[in-house]
């Protein structure tokens, strides 16, 4: 009883000291916001430059020419012609003695990790990657969510990155929240060769059972997983950065969905840097480029003019999936240090908002390689999401995405066009490189 009381005690010397800082926060902020700038004075604003940039893009899109909405016929378009093979590659079936994974290996090189009409094997792969046998299933530690590695028989590797959401779910707040969206993996992958930027690995969707899940874990594996008394369901929680016993994935009707990724031979070698655009990750921190038109000014003595691009290029790719999450890139060296779209689960989180930010290395250096723009007009009026959709019905499902996850793609390519149309505008000579 007799501590009991003193608690009490405590308790309200805690609450009254509150309660004082309170009264002298409140006091501070009358004193000082007595003395501000007197009305009527023009304000110069040099701030928050991401949120006047998207307010004339999206004032450029409301006047956006009609022509942006009617769709290029196939037969004037080398790169709908080009896409067109790409498709047929994807339903090729080759049989025979071929070591498909060695043949995907070697197509990549400077230009990225595959040919943009795609190659002859590449259908055959995504179905090997989908059924092949798995003898070992471990932890990838690298990262912050759970990663799984997949082995088959003849010793590829691919990362498993376990489904957490049904495709409908709607991910609120920040433009990096919640965990990665496997199906977002997988769409990123065909949209990544649909806009000529074949640089993501390939992805597809793999299903684990739970039987196979048991027999292939890897002892460190095995001491992360569990069976729910409730459900039968086998659970994982694994171990990395935010992997927490309380948050595990377990498998439904003994079915563990997820994104099975290509895992790069060890002998091509990634090298990280900082993305110069990356936010900061801290509430109400705002980065540079963020209230800084002329960023890109700023930046230009660091980075080779093919560079500059290249990040523009990878903010089109990252406006259009919704991935806010950027905050590194990663080079092959031996290529010649071409980029690479390793990482795009944090996108198609919520489809019915738009983070003009993405795009802020597009509309604060004001220029666009010629080859992506003269791709990006010619998926045009629908053409895009139906070429997307033509893909995914190959070797997957349409249903990978919702129906207001296609609608976003349309308006995002609009909204591209909006802005490039705007840099033009204001620009005295040609912004196409
Ligand atoms: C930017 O300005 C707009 C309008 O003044 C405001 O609504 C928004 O909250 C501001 N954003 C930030 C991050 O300051
Ligand atoms: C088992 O699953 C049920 C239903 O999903 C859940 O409420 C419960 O917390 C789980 N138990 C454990 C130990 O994870
Ligand atoms: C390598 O990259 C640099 C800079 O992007 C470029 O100027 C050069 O032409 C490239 N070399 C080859 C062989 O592609």
């Amino acid at each position: 009883m007799i501590y009991l009381r003193c608690y009490y005690k405590y308790y309200y010397i805690t609450l009254l000291s509150i309660f004082l800082v309170l009264c002298l926060n409140v006091y501070l902020v009358f004193f000082f916001s007595k003395d501000e700038s007197p009305i009527g004075t023009p304000v110069v604003i040099k701030y928050n430059a991401t949120y006047f940039a998207s307010q004339n893009i999206l004032n450029a899109l409301s006047k956006l020419d009609k022509e942006y909405d009617v769709p290029v016929p196939t037969i004037q378009s080398n790169v709908l012609r080009e896409l067109d093979i790409l498709l047929s590659n994807l339903k090729l079936k080759i049989n025979g003695d071929i070591d498909l994974f060695a043949a995907t290996v070697k197509v990549m090189n400077q230009n990225g990790l595959m040919p943009l009409y795609g190659t002859p094997y590449l259908g055959s792969t995504i179905n090997l990657l989908k059924t092949s046998k798995i003898i070992k299933t471990y932890n990838a530690f690298k990262g912050t969510q759970l990663k799984l590695i997949l082995m088959f028989e003849n010793k590829q590797e691919v990362l498993f990155k376990p489904k957490w959401y049904l495709e409908s779910e709607v991910i609120e707040g920040s433009v990096y929240a919640g965990k990665d969206r496997y199906n977002g993996e997988i769409i990123a992958f065909y949209i990544s060769l649909i806009l000529g930027f074949p640089r993501v690995p390939i992805v597809v969707k793999r299903i684990l059972d739970s039987t196979e899940l048991h027999e292939t874990a890897n002892i460190g594996l095995k001491k992360t997983m569990y069976i729910n008394s409730t459900t039968k369901e086998t659970c994982v929680y694994g171990k990395c950065y935010y992997c927490k016993r309380e948050d595990p994935v377990c498998t439904k009707s003994e079915r563990l969905e997820g994104a099975a990724i290509f895992h790069l031979p060890s002998n091509i070698k990634l090298k990280q840097h900082l993305h110069p655009w990356r936010r900061t990750y801290i509430e109400n921190k705002r980065a540079r480029w963020e209230d800084d038109n002329d960023y890109c000014d700023s930046i230009k003595s660091n980075y080779n003019s093919e560079r500059i691009l290249d990040f523009i290029d990878v903010s089109i790719f990252d406006f259009i999936i919704g991935n806010g999450d950027r905050h590194r890139y990663e080079v092959v060296e031996q290529f010649n240090n071409t980029i690479l779209l390793i990482d795009n689960g944090k996108s198609f989180g919520n489809p019915y908002k738009d983070h003009i930010d993405i795009l802020a290395p597009l509309y604060q250096c004001c220029i666009i390689r010629l080859k992506t723009w003269e791709r990006l007009k010619s998926i045009k009026g629908g053409t895009f999401t139906n070429i997307l959709q033509s893909m995914l019905d190959v070797h997957e499902t349409l249903s990978l995405l919702t129906l207001p996850h296609y609608r976003a793609l349309e308006r995002r390519l609009k909204i591209i066009y909006a802005t490039v149309v705007m840099c033009q505008k204001k620009s005295d000579r040609s912004i196409l490189r």
